[in-house]
């Protein structure tokens, strides 16, 4: 019997996964570096300075730390420019059912994501009156695949990592969970091919024969 679920954000709760793609692909653009789907897909959950240590390796030169911290800067405007656009409507019905039933449950409910901007993302669609704890890319030292975000959730609940599912989209995040003791869930993105995973969901609201 669980007594918590601790969701990720970007790509879970919300599509915003398509705004960070976006953003990266407006950075590599400017920049003439080579950006698809396959390079992202090593981006999904893990923390924007990996994720742009990673976007630079196509370049043949090393980046200071302060040219990469103008990088970063310059992703994260693109980001939240778009971001900005973000309301109530973004959120499916499918997510609302099932934070609504996990409630009627009596579930405490939780985000942990790698994100810097999670808390804004939960205030622009309206999500953020649903959750009883929120752990982000702000409270930790060390980013998915790490399971610190996770354990923080857990420790703002009040639960151990057995009594809590974790709801992931990354691979990145699978790991996190399964190292961090939880049970971890696969739903969309590269998740669902992570054979660390121990339920795989088309929908949120099978989250509620999880329980
Ligand atoms: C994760 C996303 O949730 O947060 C990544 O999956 C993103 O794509 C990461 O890079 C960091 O987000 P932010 O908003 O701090 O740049
Ligand atoms: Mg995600």
């Amino acid at each position: 019997m669980k007594k918590a679920v601790i969701f990720d954000l970007d790509g879970v709760l919300v599509h915003t996964d398509r705004l960070h793609y976006t953003a990266w692909k407006e950075l590599t653009g400017r920049l003439g570096i080579p950006f698809g789907q396959t390079v992202y897909r090593r981006l999904r959950g893990i923390s924007r300075m990996d994720s742009l240590d990673i976007v630079l390796e196509a370049v043949p030169r090393d980046f200071s730390p302060e040219e990469k911290a103008a990088l970063a800067a310059e992703k994260n405007e693109a980001y939240l420019a778009l971001a900005a656009g973000l309301g109530p409507r973004d959120v499916a019905e499918d997510v609302r059912r099932a934070l609504r039933g996990l409630r009627e449950r009596g579930l405490l409910l939780a985000v942990g994501s790698s994100s810097r901007n999670a808390k804004y993302i939960l205030e622009r669609t309206g999500l953020a009156p649903c959750f009883d704890a929120v752990a982000d890319g702000t409270m930790v030292t060390r980013a998915k695949p790490d399971p610190e975000v996770f354990l923080k959730a857990a420790a703002l609940l009040g639960v151990s990592p057995g009594q809590a599912l974790v709801v992931e989209d990354a691979a990145a995040g699978i790991k996190a969970a399964r190292d961090g003791g939880f049970t971890a869930v696969a739903f969309g993105g590269d998740a669902v091919e992570s054979l660390l995973a121990e339920h795989r969901v088309g929908t949120l609201t099978e989250l509620l024969d999880l329980v």
